[in-house]
């Protein structure tokens, strides 16, 4: 057992992928319950909705999927297959049981994607972005395995995007790798929020693969 429990300020202050581990080891039964319904957890469908806004289909690689609920609201709009990666085998385990997802892969993302390069049309990503979980780094994996113009929706934490300098990665990525570059601002929580980051908010970073 990890000696912080489970929850968002536990989860902001993590400094490992084995952290993370660790925390969403015992996160994962209660995650749905306990933060998204109880703080009104809205990035997953603002990011599922951008998603498919900018027309993006399917083959689809869900990043950080968690237990799912960013690719449930995909499977809702009726983009498929969608493939779940984690470093948690226990999130895995509860997205897998919502028969949203083709496959699971368990990951380190900071460590690479374990699947062939250009095997997904479009990349997603809710709440994986964000403090004490991954950098900027990962969005080299995420264009090794996406095919020439994919369409990807990567949410990142607003003040994370600032401190981890995902501006400057961006734009640098832009003059040859990916294009179409738009970076929209939304609510991460809904007006039910009651915690202390019910006002934070995220950037979903939409663009194509070059
Ligand atoms: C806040 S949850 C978001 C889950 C889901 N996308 C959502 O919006 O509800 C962050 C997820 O990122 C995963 N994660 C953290 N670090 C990771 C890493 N290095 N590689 C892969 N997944 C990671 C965690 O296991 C967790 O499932």
């Amino acid at each position: 057992m990890s000696k912080t429990p489970p929850n968002l300020n536990a989860a902001y202050g993590l400094k490992s992928s084995d952290d993370n581990k660790q925390l969403y080891a015992e996160w994962a039964g209660d995650y749905d319950d306990s933060f998204a319904t109880r703080e009104d957890y809205q990035l997953p469908a603002h990011t599922a909705r951008a998603f498919v806004g900018a027309g993006g289909q399917g083959p689809v690689l869900d990043v950080g999927a968690g237990t799912g609920l960013c690719g449930g609201v995909l499977a809702g709009f009726g983009v498929g297959p969608i493939d779940a990666i984690d470093i948690s085998a226990e999130m895995l385990d509860q997205a897998m049981r919502k028969d949203i997802y083709r496959d699971a892969i368990e990951a380190d993302l900071n460590a690479g994607i374990p699947v062939p390069r250009e095997s997904y049309s479009g990349v997603v990503s809710s709440g994986t972005f964000t403090h004490g979980h991954v950098g900027p780094d990962a969005l080299n994996a995420l264009l090794r395995v996406a095919r020439h113009g994919a369409q990807f929706a990567i949410s990142i934490n607003a003040s994370h995007f600032e401190t981890m300098g995902f501006d400057a990665v961006l734009k640098g990525f832009e003059a040859e790798r990916i294009h179409n570059l738009v970076l929209n601002k939304v609510r991460i929580y809904g007006d039910l929020a009651i915690g202390p980051n019910k006002d934070d908010q995220a950037i979903i970073a939409l663009f194509e693969k070059s």
